[in-house]
């Protein structure tokens, strides 16, 4: 991301830098791409390493739903389980290696640090306010923020309102703006939908002295595990680099339109290794005289395209709500609903917001997304009276 500096630092990097008492600040290279990828200096009060307490914690459960057989989904998420706080009440969805796509809906306060240890995640904001209190720095966030976490970041995630919903996105790969809306020295390019200044990065205060019982739980390996510290967590006088959280609204999506219909790479926000995240935003709809804003039906056979519907009416979707999740998994067709396609002739823009996740490799549900499915799913490019005889052979 963009060069960022927050507290006090030394003028050379690697250089003895004193605490006022005149004992050494630790240093830490925090990077997610062993020694060659972005990173960041932080400066810590206190040795990061000094843990006097290590604890076994619970298993990261995730339960495959075999379903045995192709088709499309229709995850009404509007409906899943409230509770537990914004890390630990998360509900995994759709998963492969690449990705694990879920929800929460938090009413829980966290009363512990956390750390993901192997995945970037990418929380949106669909419901509620409050702040990332991270490592870095502090960061407001609210509707229609996707908040950027990279892997190893410790944070705790406070929301000030009781009515919350988020999607989560936990990626093994680190998530990234596309490479082609940067030029190559790394600045946003005139072509891209968004820059510099669309970007919220922390904000200081960031050095927290003080002593006591810290826990910072980690998830790594399929597991948590707790490290306890006696220094809190956030110790750090400043900090500099290109690798820290920062959060990008989905209303400063600036849209790309045309002539014609657009393919759904203009609406690209992020990449990630073999996933794309795209944001569908209020537009003005395609103006050739004869043109179709709606979408034309595609055979996404090499992914599986996710779409979560956040607001607005959506131009080739019947029968989904806000917050529905609709999976069309590599392999079979899909496209706009009856009526939707020769509807959208002559509609002038729409007031839609969704975000897509498109995967290169296969998705699996979870049990928990079973507990959400709309089994009618696949028969909704069926006119009405055809659908009443499909349920009616069944
Ligand atoms: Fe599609």
């Amino acid at each position: 991301m963009i060069y960022h500096q927050l507290g006090k630092i030394p003028h050379k990097r690697h250089t003895q830098f004193r605490r006022p008492d005149g004992e050494l600040y630790q240093e830490q290279l925090f990077g997610a791409e062993g020694f060659h990828g972005s990173s960041s200096l932080l400066y810590h009060h206190n040795p990061p390493t000094r843990t006097f307490k290590v604890e076994k914690g619970e298993e990261v459960k995730i339960e495959k739903w075999d379903e045995g057989v192709l088709r499309h989904h229709h995850l009404r998420t509007a409906n899943i389980e409230e509770g537990g706080d914004p890390v630990m009440g998360r509900k995994v969805l759709l998963f492969n290696n690449d990705v694990q796509i879920g929800a929460v809906r938090p009413t829980e306060e966290m009363d512990y640090f956390y750390k993901n240890g192997e995945h970037d995640e990418l929380l949106f904001i669909h419901e509620g306010e409050g702040y990332v209190q991270t490592m870095f720095g502090k960061l407001d966030f609210g509707y229609g923020d996707y908040i950027f976490i990279p892997r190893g970041t410790i944070y705790q995630m406070v929301f000030e309102t009781e009515k919350n919903r988020v999607l989560t996105v936990d990626s093994t790969g680190p998530i990234d703006v596309p490479n082609r809306y940067l030029t190559e020295k790394g600045q946003f390019a005139e072509n891209s939908p968004f820059c510099e200044r669309d970007i919220r990065r922390p904000e200081g205060p960031v050095f927290v002295n003080r002593e006591g019982e810290f826990e910072v739980r980690i998830k790594k390996q399929g597991r948590y595990t707790s490290y306890w510290y006696e220094h809190h967590p956030f110790d750090i006088v400043g900090w500099d680099g290109y690798l820290y959280p920062w959060i990008f609204n989905i209303k400063d999506f600036e849209p790309i339109t045309g002539r014609v219909h657009q393919p759904p790479p203009v609406h690209q926000t992020f990449e990630a290794a073999n996933y794309v995240v795209c944001s569908f935003c209020p537009r003005k709809y395609d103006y050739h005289p004869k043109s179709i804003p709606a979408p034309y039906a595609h055979s996404n056979v090499d992914s599986d395209e996710v779409l979560y519907y956040v607001e607005g009416d959506f131009m080739s979707r019947k029968g989904v709500e806000t917050a529905s999740i609709t999976q069309h998994p590599g392999g079979i067709p899909h496209g706009p609903h009856p009526g939707k396609y020769e509807g959208s002739i002559g509609k002038e823009g729409t007031d839609e917001y969704a975000v897509m996740i498109d995967t290169f490799h296969p998705l699996h549900l979870t049990m928990e997304a079973k507990k959400l499915d709309d089994e009618s799913y696949p028969y909704s490019w069926l006119e009405d009276e055809e659908k009443e005889k499909v349920e009616a052979e069944e």
